[in-house]
């Protein structure tokens, strides 16, 4: 990629969530990037140089096309958005057969679905296809799981690689023949050991070939990746949790997602999903754990404990998990907590209809649903919902500091990870017709509304990868 296409400078105005809680509307404000993409500095109409610099950058704009943005007064700059959970393969179902419970829809429309990866060049395809969906919709770093192949995998990384997104994708492991179909599946514990190693190490090599030929490359990083507790070996568990100190890599897993996963773990070690992944090493500041809507009040302390990131996939949630997700109940307790769209356990790509149900699914935790229990009895019995503004801070800076990648947010030293939203499009204002004009209408507005003709621009790390 050119330099042509490396932002050095943009003016306009800000929307981020720097603290869990708050939103801050940074407005008319300059944010310089360095070589690399990283912001550098952030300078605010009553700083002293504001006019100096303002005139620099606009100079520098004419002589490099491309290294300044300024915005027209009605568009809005969010932080690019951090999935922390989806599966690539399922990306042709999304949408389909969300009516079964999550055992059948696994075993007879997911792995026939994911089996198809076998063929690498199906898998970049997808791949491709399903990472450049992610970065039209503001979404510029997501954590994947793919396939239980080692080739359709690494095609999965090479493709978001060639997307432009930031990326960090795992090999699954289901290697046990008494739950996996002979058709999908780890041929053993000890192949899926190591295919998993293999595929670590391809990814580092990518990630040092984007590396040499651009030394400011966004980076592809790989995840070990159990499946979940009902789909592997101990033998293989226990190997994963041995692989991922050694290399100290990160980890993905399913934990606590419905009734039947709960009950499956307790079935087989007295021990609860949380419980049976720290015993084999699974736990752990690079941990993220998809759903964890099952989770009593000791497995919140272990999550809180070792550091463990929950993904909180509220779409999927409606449809499998059988409950809601306690997020408000786990942040207090200190839980590390992002998002995730769970495609396609959810069926959207976009973290602004899982922003939305985030919200809409507390509110229904705290009051419950069944009009005909008594309200005293009906709802989860202490506060449950969270605001916007917090669902926002999941989905940007909650991902990004869950897997420890300095994004998320416009702050010095964060990556410029970004997306323009304009609220004057046609069938889509969201301007609020003059009425609605406090930062934190604003905000709400472009959080509720926000399609995908909105979108803009999208940068990553500085990279112009979206344009409408
Ligand atoms: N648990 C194990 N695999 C999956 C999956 O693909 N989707 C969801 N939602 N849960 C799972
Ligand atoms: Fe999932």
């Amino acid at each position: 990629m050119s330099d042509a296409s490396r932002l050095k400078a943009i003016l306009g105005s800000f929307f981020h969530t720097p603290a869990y809680g708050d939103f801050e509307l940074l407005e008319h404000t300059l944010i310089e990037l360095d070589d690399a993409g990283v912001i550098e500095r952030i300078i605010r109409p009553d700083d002293t140089d504001y006019a100096e610099r303002v005139a620099a950058a606009r100079t520098a704009g004419e002589r490099e096309p491309g290294s300044f943005a300024e915005l027209a007064s009605d568009t809005f700059i969010l932080p690019g958005f951090v999935d922390l959970h989806v599966h690539a393969p399922q990306w042709p179902q999304a949408g389909v057969a969300l009516d079964e419970p999550l055992n059948v829809w696994l075993d007879q429309r997911t792995f026939p679905l994911e089996a198809r990866f076998a063929d690498p060049e199906f898998a970049y395809t997808v791949g491709y296809d399903l990472a450049r969906t992610f970065l039209s919709r503001g979404t510029t770093t997501t954590l994947y799981f793919a396939s239980a192949h080692l080739d359709g995998s690494y095609a999965v990384s090479r493709a978001c690689a060639a997307a432009g997104q930031r990326a960090i994708v795992g090999k699954v492991v289901m290697d046990d023949p008494a739950s996996n179909h002979d058709f999908y599946r780890d041929a053993t514990p000890e192949q899926a050991l190591v295919d998993t190693e293999e595929f670590l190490a391809r990814v580092e090599a990518l990630d040092a070939q984007g590396r040499a030929a651009d030394p400011r490359f966004a980076g592809a990083y790989a995840a070990v990746t159990p499946r979940f507790i009902p789909s592997c070996t101990d033998e293989a568990l226990a190997g994963l949790g041995q692989i991922a100190a050694a290399h100290d890599a990160y980890i993905q897993s399913h934990c606590n997602e419905g009734q039947w996963e709960h009950g499956v773990a307790i079935e087989r070690f007295g021990k609860t999903d949380a419980e049976a992944l720290a015993s084999f090493g699974l736990l752990g500041p690079k941990s993220i754990m998809a759903h964890c809507t099952f989770m009593n009040d000791d497995d919140t302390a272990l999550f809180a404990e070792t550091g463990t990131v929950v993904a909180h996939c509220p779409i999927s949630n409606a449809y499998f998990a059988n409950s809601a997700c306690p997020v408000r109940r786990m942040h207090e307790a200190g839980v590390r907590i992002g998002m995730g769209t769970d495609i396609s356990g959810g069926f959207s790509p976009s973290m602004y209809d899982n922003i939305r149900q985030a919200v809409m699914a507390s509110c229904m935790l705290e009051e419950g649903v069944d009009a005909l229990v008594p309200q005293e009895r009906r709802g989860a019995g202490r506060p449950s919902r969270i605001s916007a503004p917090e669902a926002l801070y999941l989905a940007t800076k909650g991902g990004a500091e869950g897997l420890g990648l300095a994004t998320g947010s416009f702050e010095v030293g964060r990556a410029f990870d970004a997306q323009v939203i304009g609220t004057r499009q046609p069938y889509t204002d969201l301007t609020g017709f003059g009425v609605f004009d406090e930062p934190g209408d604003k905000l709400a507005r472009i959080l509720y509304l926000a399609t995908p003709d909105n979108i803009r621009q999208v940068w990553c790390q500085g990279k112009l990868v979206i344009e409408r």
